[in-house]
């Protein structure tokens, strides 16, 4: 079945039953990455290009891995070593990417809403694959999937979402994604670390970690994203970790079978303990294997495997 859209730009207008389409082709993509030929050429003679003006190492190497894996062709170009770097516009970028032949552009980039912008000047498909502090769909989608592999539904689930929500993509996309798969979300974090239009999500807002650990199913930690803060929104980041860090005595609190999750990359210590996130309840390498299989998955949905 093929989804509403040929772009992948964020989780708020992404239909349900498009999110449960693409876990579920996960599901059998992960099959697949669990053989010893991890490749099929159900995307033979298909190209796409990643992106990037901002730093990447899990959704980069996972959209050119899952590509690999799939027997489509990729090319990667980063503001470092690209003409980007001479001043060239991001649409002069994108159409002399498809001037050479190009089906999908999978971008990262530090303006929110820049996605959008792209996928309404190109012909191919457009992938989000973070856009400033607005969405970073296909880690929303890599979560649920976590989640659902492991307790085997979303609905009903209570999903407890702690830490840097105000620069966090990753946190508006778990909303938006969790919200619509019928779970209860939860949100704590100091309020210099919330954004102002969460009042607009059916969210559980709480200025306390403990009391938003209560009964969690699921801790998603998130990384304190220091690059992006203009001024202090808190003391110190030994504050922080003493108030709203991540640690085993704290998860007491929470469900006894509690997943505890985090996007990565980690900054140890600050907001997740090491004890936990190296513990069996982490599933912090396992998102990461999961980013593969979707990505997979958004492949084969958007660029016409679907269709074969
Ligand atoms: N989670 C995530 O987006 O990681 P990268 O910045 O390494 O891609």
């Amino acid at each position: 079945m093929k989804l509403a859209s040929r772009h992948v730009l964020d989780l708020e207008t992404m239909p349900a039953e498009d999110m449960k389409n693409i876990l579920d082709t996960a599901e059998s993509m992960k099959e697949i990455l669990g053989r010893s030929i991890k490749k099929v050429p159900t995307l033979r003679g298909k190209s796409l290009c990643t992106l990037f003006y901002e730093p990447s190492t899990r959704t980069r190497a996972s959209f050119e891995l899952a590509a690999k894996y799939m027997s489509a062709d990729s090319i990667s170009i980063a503001t470092a070593t690209s003409s980007i770097k001479k001043g060239e516009t991001l649409l002069d970028t994108a159409r002399t990417i498809e001037a050479m032949g190009v089906d999908m552009i999978i971008m990262r980039h530090p303006v929110s809403g820049s996605s959008h912008f792209l996928s309404r000047h190109v012909k191919g498909a457009v992938i989000n694959a973070g856009d400033g502090m607005h969405a970073h769909p296909t880690q929303g989608l890599l979560d649920m999937f976590t989640m659902r592999q492991h307790l085997g539904r979303l609905e009903g689930l209570k999903v407890t979402i702690v830490g840097d929500a105000l620069h966090s993509r990753v946190a508006r996309s778990n909303m938006w994604g969790l919200i619509k798969m019928g779970a209860q979300v939860c949100m704590a974090a100091p309020s210099t670390l919330l954004p102002l239009d969460l009042g607009d999500l059916d969210v559980k807002v709480y200025d306390r970690l403990e009391p938003a650990l209560e009964g969690a199913d699921v801790v998603n930690v998130l990384r304190l994203q220091l690059e992006r803060q203009k001024r202090g929104l808190f003391p110190s980041a030994r504050e922080y970790s003493q108030f709203y860090g991540v640690n085993q005595e704290r998860l007491k609190l929470a469900s006894p079978d509690v997943l505890v999750m985090h996007p990565g990359p980690m900054n140890r210590g600050v907001e997740i303990s090491t004890e936990v996130a190296d513990a069996p309840m982490s599933t912090i390498d396992e998102q990461v294997t999961n980013g593969v299989a979707v990505r997979m998955a958004l492949l084969y949905l958007l660029l016409g495997g679907a269709d074969e």
